[in-house]
């Protein structure tokens, strides 16, 4: 998390610091700070909650800074030390001479600043960040050279980090280096542009270099040199990025959230094209690059993510498992990473992330890797960290996902695992022709039905009114559908703050139904299908205790109109596409009740979109 930006060049920096942090805002908002260099000094402006407070600071300053073309910026995501202006970066050494910005966790910061403070080091904050700047500060004074002092310091640093640095008496100079935390630089005619992130530069260049682990840079406005930790030259892999500058507009729509749950039936749409054409032609997939006779064979699979992504990484094994008769273990990467895996080169290992970037699942995935497994990476960023170690890489083209809530990448994930999923029980042989048939004839459909639902929303606004003021909530599915269920409560508790959670319907009875009376709303994922039956008992179960039952439902059973207090219709579709179609309305659903309660619905508190930390 935290996102960083420097620029060294002929421009004027404010405007292209400020600029690139706003792009870089899904990293974290909970306060923001630059440092410009000056003809005399390194003036620093911080600002505690969102980056409009910064410009509003910097407003009061401007006379200070605008003739300045060099300067370091930093958003950030709390992690050691409260979101206030004392923490919020740069970080400065004893004297203000050196600054740095940071994004990563220094783990081994108590000891360094009990060392640092032994030699006289004041800290001001409670970061561990203070600790980079005053290490380099007491390297530089020693080796009055900003390059070596930081090639010095990394080596008694542990953890990610990535870093920028300048120093006072170096005017025409900025220093960045990384570990286990992105860091590109963009290269253009005007100067030098440093970003945690390619939008924060993108605009300005598509020409860049991404550092490895452990290279330092040094920038001055003409000039880059590019050097491993020991000092020795190495020439820069120049790339020139796929990316085209977006306007990130609302498009009308109030927030971000809502306007990317409108955008799903044409990210499906995207997603099919070239590769689902007619439901008997085969699904092409030239993105997987296990041979067939492996893919044929193979006996395991595991999938691994976090957050919304795990809840796609579990449907995505119910379908492999149903389409393909392959067992399929799912697991949250920040467990998986810590216990000793069964995983070696006849496993699949598959990644999921819309940001590619998430740290439990990247180190898992470098963890599976190293012990031979083929790496499939579901992601909506092909040019992120997780891609770079993927074997196969299936990008999901959801478009840049703003609101910190996932809602068109899960969609995109899901429609790539079944995708996936048809892809390789055609190449094993394990589905027949006609069930093929039947399901790609119903993926086709899948846009106009998410269309259906989203031009007719008043029923699941009135619900979100009649239940924004609850507060718990329970989302009730059985089978395929309970991970809708945990996506459902999860969309709801991120941006609502309402405690909700998602519940196999057939484990209420074993302890969860004790919570319920005729405060406790019960929304209840009827699906018609194998369970439907099993479901409705549940839900009975659930109206016997007095709960307020909300069915969401693509059936028109008249015992519906006894059993629930609201029904929110979605059209027909066959049982194992509905996830799909049931997550609409559980986003709308999530989305008006935060409306409703006038939160902040795509930066809620807290959170941010990118999870660089373990
Ligand atoms: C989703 O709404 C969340 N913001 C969060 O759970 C997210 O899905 C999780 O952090 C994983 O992120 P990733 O998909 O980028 O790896």
């Amino acid at each position: 998390m935290c996102g960083i930006v420097g620029y060294i060049g002929s421009k004027p920096v404010a405007d292209i610091l400020l600029d690139g942090l706003e792009q870089l805002e899904y990293r974290g908002y909970d306060s923001s700070g630059i440092a410009v260099k000056t003809e005399t000094s390194i003036n620093v402006y911080k600002a505690e909650g969102k980056l409009n407070n910064l410009r509003s600071e910097l407003a009061l300053h401007s006379d200070e800074f605008n003739k300045s073309n060099m300067g370091i910026g930093h958003i950030r995501w709390a992690t050691h030390g409260a979101p206030t202006v004392v923490n919020a970066h740069p970080h400065t050494c004893n004297c203000g001479s050196l600054v740095v910005v940071h994004n990563g966790i220094i783990e081994n910061y108590k000891e360094l600043r009990l060392e640092l403070e032994s030699e006289g080091c004041i800290f001001k904050s409670q970061t561990d960040t203070e600790t980079v700047a005053h290490l380099v500060a007491l390297m530089y004074a020693e080796v009055k050279d900003l390059t070596k002092a930081v090639q010095l310091a990394t080596k008694k640093i542990q953890g990610a980090y990535a870093l920028c640095i300048m120093h006072n008496n170096e005017p025409d100079k900025i220093v960045v280096t990384k570990r286990n935390a992105p860091l590109i630089i963009g290269l253009n005619d005007d100067g030098y542009y440093i970003a945690s992130d390619v939008p924060a530069f993108i605009k300005h260049t598509k020409k860049a270099v991404y550092l490895n682990d452990n290279q330092v840079a040094t920038l001055s406005a003409k000039d880059f040199i590019l050097e491993d930790e020991n000092g020795f030259e190495i020439s820069p892999k120049i790339e020139v990025l796929p990316w085209e500058p977006v306007a990130l507009s609302k498009m009308g729509y109030k927030h971000f959230m809502l306007k990317e749950i409108h955008e799903q039936p044409d990210v499906i749409r995207n997603i099919l094209v070239g590769k689902l054409h007619t439901p008997d032609s085969q699904i092409i997939l030239n993105e997987v690059k296990l041979n067939k006779d492996t893919l044929k064979n193979l006996n395991r699979i595991q999938v691994i993510a976090c957050g919304t992504s795990l809840h796609a990484a579990m449907i995505g094994k119910y379908i492999v498992e149903d389409f393909c008769g392959i067992p399929v273990d799912v697991e949250a990467s920040s467990e998986y990473i810590y216990r000793k895996t069964v995983t070696d080169e006849h496993t699949l290992v598959i990644g999921v992330s819309q940001s590619g970037e998430t740290a439990d699942t990247l180190t898992a995935i470098k963890q599976s890797k190293a012990r031979g497994s083929h790496i499939l990476i579901i992601t909506n960023r092909p040019d992120s960290a997780m891609a770079r170690e993927a074997d196969s890489l299936i990008p999901v083209n959801a478009g840049i996902e703003v609101s910190v809530a996932a809602t068109k990448s899960y969609i995109a994930q899901l429609t790539s695992f079944y995708l996936l999923a048809i892809y390789m029980a055609e190449i094993k042989g394990s589905m027949s022709v006609s069930e093929l048939v039947n399901l790609k004839a119903e993926m086709l459909l899948l846009p106009q039905k998410i269309e259906q639902i989203l031009s007719n929303k008043t029923v699941i606004q009135d619900c979100a009114r009649k239940f924004a003021s609850t507060r718990d909530f329970i989302y009730i599915a059985r089978g395929i559908n309970y991970p809708t269920a945990l996506e459902g409560a999860l969309k709801l508790k991120e941006i609502s703050y309402i405690n909700a959670t998602g519940y196999p319907a057939g484990e209420l009875k074993h302890g969860p139904i004790a919570m319920l009376d005729e405060t406790m709303p019960v929304l209840s994922i009827l699906m018609k299908g194998f369970v439907y039956e099993k479901l409705l008992s549940n839900s009975e179960e659930a109206k016997a205790r007095n709960a307020r039952m909300i069915a969401l439902t693509n059936s028109n059973d008249p015992k519906l109109n006894d059993l629930f207090e609201v029904i929110i219709k979605v059209p027909e579709v066959i049982e194992v596409l509905s996830p799909i179609v049931a997550m609409i309305p559980l986003q709308l659903l999530a989305y008006y009740i935060a409306e409703f309660l006038g939160k902040d619905v795509d930066q809620p508190r807290n959170l941010a979109k990118s999870v660089t930390v373990e």
